[in-house]
């Protein structure tokens, strides 16, 4: 296992400490929040934290008419960005960021954790074609041991993604520490860097499971 990480040593990890993101986090991780509210909450959240995540989106001049007169004005450059949902908690994130950007292409990627290997397999891959192209913004809300999320950016870079941001809620520092060591070219952006993972690959103190908690299951 790699050496821990902490925002100070690592460049590529973006910590988004806002007051709103602190408050809304801390509701999404007490029990007792209900479903409906911790989905609320998760919407509300993606928003803020995908406002960070695509900051450093490139813009290019345009010419328009204002109603006073003409000015070069920037407007997003190159194509569209891309949005890739991991399945199935990614999707919590997904409506959120497609109000920020609503002409994003949306991919998806499903992976399950062979029990004997114990290494994810991927089951389902659909991906816009041309994601070389485009900066790729993939989404998950717990980067925790890291496995599936390597692989999803392995995945994503074997389909020619180059540009690659990685949302999540929350991240254990040995995630951090597997997806700079396997993609030192990713950058990270997350509501909060939490202490550890516990023997069963959870995040504590975490919030438990984000897919029982966003979809009620159990
Ligand atoms: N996935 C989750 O949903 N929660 C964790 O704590 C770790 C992985």
């Amino acid at each position: 296992m790699s050496e821990p990480t902490s925002p100070e040593s690592n460049p590529h990890l973006t910590l988004v400490d806002h007051p709103l993101v602190q408050h809304k986090l801390t509701l999404m991780r007490a029990k007792a929040t209900s479903t409906a509210t911790f989905r609320q909450l998760l919407r509300e959240i993606s928003l803020l934290l995908g406002y960070e995540a695509l900051r450093t989106l490139p813009l290019t001049d345009t010419v328009i008419e204002t109603p006073m007169q003409e000015m070069k004005a920037p407007v997003l450059a190159g194509k569209k960005l891309a949005v890739v949902s991991i399945l199935r908690a990614g999707n919590g994130l997904l409506d959120g960021i497609l109000e920020l950007a609503p002409s994003a292409r949306v991919g998806f990627v499903g992976l399950y954790r062979d029990e004997e290997t114990l290494k994810p397999v991927q089951y389902y891959c659909k991906v816009p074609s041309d994601l070389a192209d485009r900066p790729v913004l993939a989404l998950d809300p717990m980067l925790a041991t890291g496995n599936s999320s390597v692989a999803a950016v392995d995945l994503l870079k074997e389909k020619g993604a180059q540009d690659i941001r990685f949302l999540c809620l929350l991240a254990a520092p040995e995630g951090v520490a597997r997806m700079k060591e396997a993609h030192p070219d990713v950058k990270i952006v997350t509501a909060s860097l939490d202490e550890k993972l516990n023997e069963k690959g959870y995040i504590v103190p975490g919030l438990g499971d984000a897919g029982d908690r966003m979809f009620g299951t159990k």
